[in-house]
């Protein structure tokens, strides 16, 4: 006879399998109605269980599904804004809560595309194909779950690249006034990311849809685009469209972070992916922000901002990481962008900001009239972290750039009408110039780091003294151009030392000297 003794263990398996087996959801929906709709914001009566943030799906009277978010819970009534038409809801529509927040569509699918910030497609391509879906609000990784950045980010601007290393990871702002060439900086860096393994994502607030297509175009045009997101909520969007868009890029971007190329998990065995993100610009999602926040009757607080949109930003910048190996290796790196007016970056979006991000690119517009493009302010600009992911070889030859430039800057206004000047500070006048002409690039001619050491070093060892400043850019070029052709060999030892050694830098010095007379000759004829 078969005996089966009866433990509490014997019990306790039995009942945690019959607990594995069962699959149940408990899935709460409550049903309200609109009791006030206008401004884009519904207010909504008999949703009492409606968590901050949720997706509410309103249901118009021709049975057309709108979707809003749940932003302000009072006790007898939420307030949402809507994502969808606004004109299709009416007072006395049902709204169901959805215990959801929401999501965008995420995967390979996505890329090359232009999507609107929920993910849906505007760029006539017909539908995407996504893996999965991702939330909107996703909480950043702690700590423990990353590494310091170490990789460099190059974005192959010679003036960034060299005196503002941003590294993978990294939250790098861009600020400066209108029309300072802000979004170049940004689309050039993805331009410069065309034959590298980092996957791009731009996201455009609140600016002109032709802007925005010509952003695309150019993008296409320089062979970038099919490792590209576009997320657009243009200025005629709403505000809560424009609101949304950086987070919905984010965690378009976080898909790439977190999965390997085969889909799965990243782990140890499964790299996670490398992403930059641009967000152009934060300051119009302000500004959306405050706007749905003074419709929703929200306290204003300094400049009318609602006081948590500094919360806002740091939760959106806070989700740039570099995640351990343990996590994958990926990465996203955040270029967040900030508009100032006329140069005030003491105002409240910019201070915030600022103090969110790792560093900044500072633009002015009297540099950019100057001539000087890219306008880079060198004495205000700064990379907190980028140091420590700069290549080798640029840290050998412009560790010291940034700060000898902004004493010639000093120095030059402080001479402009001194006639007798000793010798030291005539050089150092004559080298500032030719230094800050050297950093002198037009847009869409992304240089590579060997060559960028190589401008610097021909500049800091004095090759580009006796120059008229007109000559330095046609003379960077040239130089660069015979580099390519006749010493390649010299370059590519450069390339895999990442250093420079005693024997490399005799060469260049050499092969420049040699170069030179070859120019100075071409230049007299
Ligand atoms: N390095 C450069 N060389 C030459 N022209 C440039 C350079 N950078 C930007 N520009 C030009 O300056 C103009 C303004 O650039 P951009 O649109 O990038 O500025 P922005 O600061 O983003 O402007 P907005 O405030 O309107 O967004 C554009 O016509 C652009 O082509
Ligand atoms: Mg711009």
């Amino acid at each position: 006879m078969l005996v089966t003794e009866i433990t509490a263990q014997s019990i306790d398996e039995a009942l945690r399998k019959q607990l594995d087996a069962l699959s149940m959801s408990v899935e709460s929906r409550e049903v309200g109605t609109v009791i006030q709709v206008g401004d884009g914001i519904a207010r909504v009566d008999g949703l009492r269980g409606a968590m901050a943030g949720e997706l509410l799906e309103f249901t118009g009277a021709n049975g057309k599904t709108v979707y809003g978010l749940a932003q302000n819970l009072e006790e007898d009534e939420v307030g949402a804004v809507l994502l969808g038409d606004v004109t299709a809801i009416k007072e006395n529509d049902q709204v169901r809560t959805t215990g959801r927040i929401v999501e965008v569509p995420s995967g390979k699918g996505m890329l090359g595309r232009v999507v609107n910030p929920l993910g849906q497609p505007i760029d006539g391509k017909g539908p995407i194909q996504a893996e999965g879906m991702r939330p909107v609000e996703f909480k950043a990784p702690g700590v423990h779950a990353r590494k310091p950045v170490e990789e460099p980010m190059q974005t192959g601007i010679l003036a960034v690249d060299s005196m503002i290393p941003i590294g993978r990871g990294q939250r790098e702002l861009i600020i400066g006034d209108r029309q300072t060439g802000k979004s170049a900086i940004a689309v050039d860096a993805i331009i410069n990311q065309r034959n590298e393994d980092v996957i791009c994502i731009y996201v455009a607030i609140g600016q002109k849809a032709s802007t925005v297509a010509g952003i695309v175009e150019t993008l296409e045009r320089h062979g970038a685009m099919d490792k590209t997101i576009v997320v657009a909520a243009t200025a005629s969007d709403s505000a809560p469209l424009q609101y949304i868009a950086p987070m919905a890029g984010a965690a378009m971007g976080e898909y790439f972070i977190y999965t390997g190329e085969d889909g799965k998990p990243a782990g140890p065995e499964n790299p996670g992916r490398h992403v930059l993100i641009v967000y152009d610009d934060l300051s119009k999602q302000a500004v959306a922000y405050r706007q749905m926040s003074l419709t929703l009757r929200r306290p204003p607080g300094r400049e009318a901002y609602p006081g948590d949109v500094f919360y806002l930003h740091s939760r959106l910048l806070e989700r740039a990481v570099k995640m351990s190996d343990e996590n994958g290796g990926g990465s996203m790196t955040a270029l967040p962008i900030i508009e100032t007016q006329a140069g005030d970056v003491s105002a409240y979006i910019p201070t915030n900001v600022i103090s969110i991000t790792d560093g900044q690119i500072y633009l002015q517009t009297d540099l950019f009239y100057q001539g000087q493009r890219p306008a880079v302010n060198v004495g205000i600009s700064v990379s907190r972290v980028g140091g420590s992911a700069q290549v080798k070889a640029m840290k050998q030859v412009a560790g010291s750039l940034r700060l000898d430039l902004a004493s010639y800057n000093e120095l030059q206004a402080f001479t402009q009408f001194g006639s007798d000047l000793d010798k030291a500070t005539q050089d150092q006048l004559t080298r500032g110039a030719r230094m800050t002409e050297l950093l002198k690039q037009g847009r869409y001619v992304p240089m590579s780091v060997w060559d960028q050491a190589i401008a610097i070093y021909a500049g800091s060892q004095g090759y580009l003294d006796d120059l008229p400043v007109s000559d330095v850019v046609r003379f960077r070029g040239e130089l660069l151009a015979y580099m390519h052709a006749s010493r390649q060999d010299l370059v590519d030892r450069l390339a895999a030392e990442k250093k420079w050694t005693d024997d490399i830098k005799a060469d260049m010095s050499a092969a420049i000297e040699a170069f030179k007379t070859q120019f100075s000759a071409s230049a007299t004829a």
